[in-house]
């Protein structure tokens, strides 16, 4: 059969590239030399290596090693143990070989500090938010309009109906249960919230949402990734006391403990489910080991040390600061979103924020709403009170709308 030359079924991806330049959403890859509080930055090498130079220092402040752990020796030597021991990869999905003494031990850990029965890991947080979602597959999933990605596509991969209530707002919440709860007895519904929002610093009304969702007999999902390790022993979950009404607690392994991966934390029929039916747990390698073995010293150093303690002082410093220096700071936790408003005037903020020796990123649409634009800064436990007021006073030069 003769092939037709001029016909091309490629991919033209200059062409969307360049789109997403035009519309100001093309992003750069900017290799860290270390994660840590200060570490140094370089451009984006393409296929090389990074080159570090003699570029001097930075401090990052956009981290999400919140307690600093992924620099401790202690969960290094945690890691380096299980490497040693156990291997540097599972080797195959858990429920062949993959399954570890330093996956159950990290599990054992986590739903002790989570208060529930048992605790799944799985490779990531996001594979962990559509293995589950999907798992359940429930009739209807209530969505708060401002969820992560990874809770967005579990709901697009299950085959429920999706409904999308305002964000935080308990009330859309109720209305939108109401309209629906007619003749429908036998639906199964899922309420899935963030606790704490990434990009607004601000935390769901978890008692409003449990109060509502039981009214209805629904299931309460909350994903505690920004708050596993932060607040009280588990997170705001255990924070609200509200460990018995949520029924899937969820969370990251890759923020302030330190190291990669995600975990369900929930009753034992919920788990069992999980490790049999969902497909980001059953089709992929178990987590690595020493990713494991960190996660679980970082969460033993985050509920008997005091890095919590010195985050929060960190916070408390920076939230002041910027507050009187005339920033209108998001939110109520150790997320600090800076609202500047327009776009390129957020980049330029970042931009001298950086010059300045502050790394801390713009957050745009379609991220935000158009019109939020804000820098989203993160402070570490591990940064100085010196470091704080660097990072102060980098703001205070930065000649950006007030
Ligand atoms: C709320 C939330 N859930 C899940 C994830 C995904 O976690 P991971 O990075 O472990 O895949 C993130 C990560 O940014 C997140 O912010």
């Amino acid at each position: 059969m003769a092939t037709n030359t001029n016909v091309d079924r490629g991919f033209d991806l200059r062409a969307r590239i360049d789109d997403r330049e035009t519309r100001g959403l093309r992003r750069d890859l900017s290799p860290v030399e270390s994660v840590s509080a200060r570490s140094r930055i370089a451009g984006d090498p393409g296929a090389q290596q990074p080159v570090f130079g003699k570029r001097p220092e930075k401090l990052v402040f956009a981290s999400n090693n919140y307690l600093g752990l992924a620099g401790d020796e202690r969960v290094h030597r945690a890691a380096g143990r299980a490497t040693a021991s156990v291997g540097a990869g599972a080797g195959a999905s858990r429920l062949l070989t993959g399954d570890t003494p330093a996956h159950r031990a990290l599990e054992r850990d986590l739903a002790d500090a989570k208060g529930t029965e048992r605790a799944l890991v799985f490779s990531s947080g996001y594979a962990a938010n559509v293995g589950t979602i999907t798992a359940l597959a429930p009739d209807v999933v209530f969505s708060d309009a401002y969820n992560h990605a990874s809770i967005v596509d579990g709901c697009r991969l299950s085959d429920a109906e999706i409904v999308v209530y305002d964000h935080c707002n308990v009330q859309s919440l109720a209305d939108a249960m109401a309209e629906r709860a007619h003749d429908t007895a036998d639906e199964s519904w899922l309420v899935v919230t963030d606790s704490v929002f990434s990009m607004d610093g601000d935390v769901a009304p978890l008692a409003g949402l449990c109060d509502t969702a039981e009214r209805y007999g629904a299931w309460v999902m909350v994903d505690e990734a920004h708050a596993t390790g932060v607040f009280e022993d588990g997170g705001i979950v255990q924070r609200d006391g509200l460990t018995d009404r949520v029924q899937i607690q969820l969370g990251t392994l890759s923020k302030a403990l330190a190291a990669q991966g995600g975990f369900v934390a929930a009753r034992e029929p919920v788990i069992e489910l999980l490790s049999n039916a969902a497909r980001s747990f059953v089709f992929s390698t178990g987590l690595a080991p020493p990713a494991a073995a960190a996660a679980r010293t970082a969460l033993s150093i985050a509920r008997n040390g005091t890095r919590r303690e010195q985050l929060w002082a960190n916070v408390e410093q920076l939230r002041d600061g910027l507050e009187s220096l005339g920033f209108d700071v998001l939110g109520n936790t150790h997320i600090l979103p800076v609202l500047v408003g327009d776009r390129s005037a957020a980049v330029e903020l970042a931009a001298q924020l950086e010059e300045a020796g502050i790394i801390a990123p713009a957050i745009r649409p379609p991220t935000i709403p158009d019109g939020t634009s804000r820098i989203r800064i993160a402070p570490m436990a591990t940064h100085t009170e010196r470091d704080v007021e660097r990072c102060l006073a980098a703001f205070e030069r930065a000649e950006a709308v007030r």
